[in-house]
């Protein structure tokens, strides 16, 4: 019964996992939670009122009005009444409405004026799941700062075998317990945290840069701020949804800028995480118009680039922490704890060049979270939002955290 007295407002739209939604909120009814429904028009075809009305102990609201009553049925009360609105399943078309703020029914209209916490578990066939303009939909759904309850992969309605699926009920049920039980420990700090790679000018069309994509960064960023810290980013070129409300955002290009950008918000910092792939040189000189090809071969002048870690790592002061990565190919723990005491980290976290699954580009990540005094923590390969939690947990571990 961990969800006493929790306020779930429970959108059911039109797909045929809609059949789904009785389970999720019988789940939800099991462990104390107070269960509204909202169905659009077209999930009145897939599953009745009666069902869920019956499940949730309440009556299920899809029309703007009581037909017979003539009863109003509040959605900005609706939106105000909840602590946590999930839509599941969420189809193609709720979605697309979801995106571009069209409320042609009573959920799409509580959808706007909700305040609380959005969670969106889509369900749809193979195909449309990954279309692009489905893609761009909840990109855009998640950059409002919506939570994706990502479609699972197994066999579909129509036959075809991927992803598309709604999340099960019982992970549903999960994440919701996750969220309602989730960590205030980080509230009143500061954390800066650098992200993404940075972009060092060749000339005026070119630059030499990295792989980095930033996700590991973010997926620390989100920890912190659900668990009530302010956070302060300083990214590199990067392309990922985030919520410009949730975080102080510095966009920045070259190390130069990073390290100016960060130098400027370290010395208010409770924390510093650095996350970012920092190019380690840049041409000596960038040259002032395009480069030509004139000859058959030619070489480039790289100078150092400032290390941000090492510098901020400098000017610490004593309750400040700083958490550092390293990313080795061989050697690796020996070379990481080289990093951790040259600039002076509290802890580093150590990626394996060699894990697969783990590193750029990926969601999910294998780490070694290492401290000052040699003990060590191997995460396994788990999602990188579950590497950003643990971090967090060994900050907590710190001789310096009170
Ligand atoms: N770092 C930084 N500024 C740099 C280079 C690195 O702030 N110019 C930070 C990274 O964000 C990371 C840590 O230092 O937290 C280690 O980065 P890494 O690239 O692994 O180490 P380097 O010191 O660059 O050493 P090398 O590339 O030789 O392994």
């Amino acid at each position: 019964m961990n969800l006493q007295g929790k306020r779930i407002l429970l959108g059911v739209t039109g797909s045929i996992a809609a059949y789904k939604s009785a389970h999720l909120t019988r789940l939800l009814i099991k462990s104390g939670a107070e269960v509204q429904i909202i169905m659009s028009t077209s999930a009145l075809d897939f599953i009745t009122p009666l069902t869920l009305a019956t499940l949730s102990k309440r009556p299920v609201f899809s029309d703007f009005s009581d037909k017979k009553t003539g009863e109003w049925h509040n959605h900005v009360e609706l939106g105000l009444w909840a602590d946590l609105f999930v839509v599941a399943p969420l189809s193609a078309n709720s979605l697309a409405k979801f995106a571009n703020g069209l409320c042609d029914n009573l959920l799409a209209a509580t959808y706007l004026s909700a305040r609380c916490p959005v969670m969106l578990a889509p369900a749809m066939d193979l195909d449309m799941y990954q279309h692009p303009a489905v893609r761009a939909n909840l990109k855009r759904l998640s950059s409002f700062g919506n939570t994706l309850l990502d479609a699972e992969s197994g066999e579909l309605a129509s036959g075809l075998s991927g992803q598309g699926r709604m999340m099960e009920p019982e992970h549903i049920l999960a994440q919701v317990e996750i969220f309602f039980a989730r960590k205030k420990d980080f509230q009143g700090k500061k954390v800066l945290i650098t992200l993404g790679p940075t972009q060092e000018a060749l000339d005026p069309v070119r630059f030499i840069s990295n792989h980095s994509s930033g996700k590991m960064g973010l997926a620390i960023a989100n920890a912190f701020k659900s668990r009530g810290a302010e956070v302060f980013l300083v990214a590199g070129p990067i392309a990922l949804p985030l919520n410009p409300s949730d975080f102080h955002l510095r966009n920045v290009k070259s190390a130069d800028d990073m390290y100016r950008a960060a130098q400027e918000l370290h010395p208010k910092m409770d924390f510093c995480v650095f996350a970012a792939a920092v190019a380690d040189y840049a041409p000596a000189q960038v040259a002032p118009e395009k480069i030509k090809k004139n000859d058959a071969e030619m070489s480039i002048l790289l100078k150092k680039n400032v290390d941000i870690a090492l510098e901020l790592g400098k000017v610490k002061r004593p309750g400040q922490i700083h958490v550092g990565f390293a990313l080795e190919t061989e050697n690796e723990e020996q070379h990481a704890k080289g990093k951790l005491e040259r600039k002076n980290f509290d802890l580093i976290v150590l990626n394996s060049a060699r894990d697969t699954g783990a590193g750029f580009q990926h969601d999910t990540n294998r780490v070694k979270i290492i401290h000052q005094d040699g003990r060590m923590t191997d995460s396994g390969l788990v999602l990188k939002s579950e590497v950003a939690e643990m971090i967090l947990d060994e900050i907590k571990k710190a001789p310096v955290w009170i």
